[in-house]
């Protein structure tokens, strides 16, 4: 058996701990059927690491999640936890995870599969054979700036801070991610801020076009307002191949870009920190829905964009491309065998539960396999 490497899974809330469970058992086939074994850490994180240490993130979960080669989460957060003081929700664990491991890098790939060209709520022919990337910048920008927070003014009213903040280097190394990855594909970049409006987007636009004339002039660069990008998202989506922009206007458009697709529940992403000198990277795999709280519990989540998460992680962090790629085509193939969640449910087709789209992708890992 090869051992690959470190890899920490946190589950975390809602649908999270279900969509895991079907990811191990990808796990345990790769070790039955292929000899490759991870170090698996399990841990808890969001609210279910404040139920039991009354925090969202331990030092100890982050001592290992540091020493790992790739963290899997799941989803953080539900109804709950609303009410506790902002510094102890669920959502700070993981974005404390994200700014401690330096992962300033969030890869979000938007990709309509055939079988689901139907369940998005475009038409058709705007979404078939849909292959976007968005890069988000994840570790700066207005989610983590300061000054921030609530203050009362002399007249009892209160004022709510929040600061949008980038640095050179902030922009630049992200951009870098953005080049590289596009020249892999259709060599196309698009930067989306707010430049009319926001200086921040004015040095993001300098910055990014610095990148781009000094080290990747062969790639296609183009600059668009974020609330254009939004539009331009849902009226010819297939215009774009690599869309590189900041924290907050990545959150918006990768939520828009994942509807492209039929549903939130079909989206994966990466989030890389910079390269040490062996070239390799700290990194965390999610996927990009949130815990879901009304279905948790019942076995009806989609699976799906975690195991795509988790085809990502083989790829990025163990190199494990042709493993990628079979977990790629037997999601593929179950989809086109006509089974789906509820989610993507479409008249005509099977609906099936978490478990059985989980054991369906299993069996069909074994038919491509024999
Ligand atoms: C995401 C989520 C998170 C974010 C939340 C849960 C903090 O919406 O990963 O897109 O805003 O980044
Ligand atoms: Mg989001």
């Amino acid at each position: 058996m090869a051992n690959k490497g470190k890899l920490l899974i946190l589950p975390g809330d809602g649908i999270g701990p279900e969509v895991m469970r079907e990811v191990r058992r990808v796990i345990d086939w790769m070790a039955k059927k292929r000899g490759i074994t991870f170090e698996v850490e399990e841990a808890l994180v969001g609210g279910a690491s404040i139920d039991a240490y009354g925090k969202p993130v331990t030092d100890e979960t982050m001592d290992i999640a540091l020493a790992a080669d790739a963290v899997l989460l799941g989803a953080v957060g539900g109804p709950k936890w609303d009410d506790l003081p902002f510094e102890v929700k669920p959502e700070r664990g993981l974005l404390r995870l994200r700014k401690d491991l330096g992962l300033f890098a969030n890869l979000r790939p938007a990709m309509c599969f055939d079988a689901l060209v139907d369940a998005s709520t475009l038409k058709p022919e705007i979404v078939r054979g849909l292959d976007i990337m968005i890069v988000r910048e994840l570790t700066g920008g207005v989610y983590f700036g300061t000054p921030r927070g609530i203050e009362t003014l002399p007249d009892g009213s209160r004022r709510g801070v929040n600061t949008q903040v980038y640095t050179t280097e902030e922009i630049r190394r992200v951009a870098r991610v953005a080049f590289d990855i596009a020249t892999k594909r259709n060599n196309k970049v698009t930067s989306s801020e707010k430049a009319n409006v926001m200086e921040s987007g004015i040095l993001w636009r300098e910055e990014v076009t610095f990148v781009h004339d000094k080290e990747f002039p062969g790639v296609e660069l183009s600059h668009m307002y974020a609330d254009n990008c939004a539009m331009q998202l849902v009226r010819n989506p297939k215009q774009f191949d690599v869309i590189v922009t900041d924290n907050l206007f990545g959150d918006l458009l990768s939520d828009a870009a994942a509807m492209l697709t039929g549903s939130l529940g079909m989206l994966p992403s990466a989030s890389l920190g910079a390269a040490d000198a062996n070239g390799k990277r700290k990194a965390m795999y999610e996927p990009v829905h949130g815990s879901a709280p009304d279905i948790a519990g019942k076995d009806l989540a989609n699976p799906i964009a975690t195991l795509l998460s988790f085809a990502m992680a083989l790829r990025y962090s163990f190199d494990l491309g042709a493993e990628a790629d079979l977990l790629e085509k037997a999601v593929e193939n179950v989809l086109g065998g006509g089974l789906r969640t509820g989610d993507i449910m479409q008249p005509g087709m099977a609906k099936v539960s978490t478990g059985v789209m989980g054991e369906s992708i299993v069996r069909a890992l074994d038919k491509l396999a024999a």
